[in-house]
């Protein structure tokens, strides 16, 4: 079956644009599940109750997390009624889960949130010995088909945690950079890997936020309040994979990248 997998979707413009992508996406390529990473969901930083159920509304299944994930006040209290993984390696005093088993075509299908070791410090634990926590815990469950989202800034990292669950998991897919990465491909034990999915958010833009404050911020070292772009013309970056729903096993992936407006 397939899937598809939506980098950081980031403010209204990025939800706006998702929409419009998948009225025809989901139908052209046949696809079973969608998932998304919702790190940026609601103004560029953070999700809510409000903006996961708009996105549920036109086609999006499950959701991903970040280091964002609880910038929003009271998304803590919303999160465990909602279909979202936060990082399974946030301490387990984090409320909500680090993985989540939704249904495609039947089929249990499971999604685990990572977080990268670049973020959080002592907050955050090793992503490795984490996902393998999970892993142990959900083969209880029976889930054949496994996808991991590592949220990180080091291409080194989410490379070696690709191989480190080679063969475990079905695929392992990186964001938070808003950048996509050209390298997709399926390793040696048939799981499917992309070192970043990109982004859904604004084409002029430094990662969704507006351009002339970023560059500013590179040139002084005052304090500047990030604005994000809502308008105008939008990049939607994805992987679409194919899953062998007996064996859990990919047999492909390929990029779905989008320009709108
Ligand atoms: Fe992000
Ligand atoms: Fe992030």
């Amino acid at each position: 079956m397939k899937i598809l997998f939506i980098g950081d979707i980031v403010g209204s413009l990025g939800r706006r644009t998702a929409q419009r992508v998948l009225t025809t996406l989901k139908k052209r390529d046949n696809i079973a599940l969608v998932v998304a990473n919702a790190d940026n969901l609601a103004h560029g930083r953070g999700a809510t109750g409000s903006t996961i159920k708009e996105c549920l509304d036109f086609g999006i299944d499950v959701f991903t997390g970040g280091d964002h994930l609880f910038h929003i006040k009271g998304f803590q209290d919303e999160i465990s009624s909602l279909p979202i993984a936060r990082p399974a390696n946030f301490y387990a005093g984090t409320p909500g889960q680090g993985y989540f088993v939704a249904k495609a075509l039947g089929y249990p299908f499971c999604i685990i949130s990572l977080i990268g070791q670049t973020f959080g410090g002592e907050n955050v634990e090793n992503s490795f010995y984490a996902v393998s926590r999970v892993l142990t815990e959900i083969k209880r469950k029976k889930v054949k088909m496994i996808l991991v989202d590592i949220h990180g800034d080091l291409t080194s990292e989410k490379n070696a945690l690709g191989y480190f669950l080679d063969g475990k998991v079905s695929a392992v897919v990186g964001t938070h950079t808003h950048i996509p990465t050209c390298d997709q491909k399926i390793l040696a034990g048939g799981t499917a890997f992309v070192t970043d999915a990109g982004m859904v958010g604004a084409y002029d833009s430094v990662l969704g936020v507006k351009k002339e404050i970023i560059v500013e911020r590179f040139l002084s070292s005052l304090p500047s309040k990030f604005e994000w772009v809502e308008e105008g013309k939008a990049v939607f970056n994805s992987v679409l994979i194919d899953i062998n729903e007996n064996t859990g096993r990919a047999r492909s992936i390929e990029r779905r990248d989008f320009v709108v407006g």
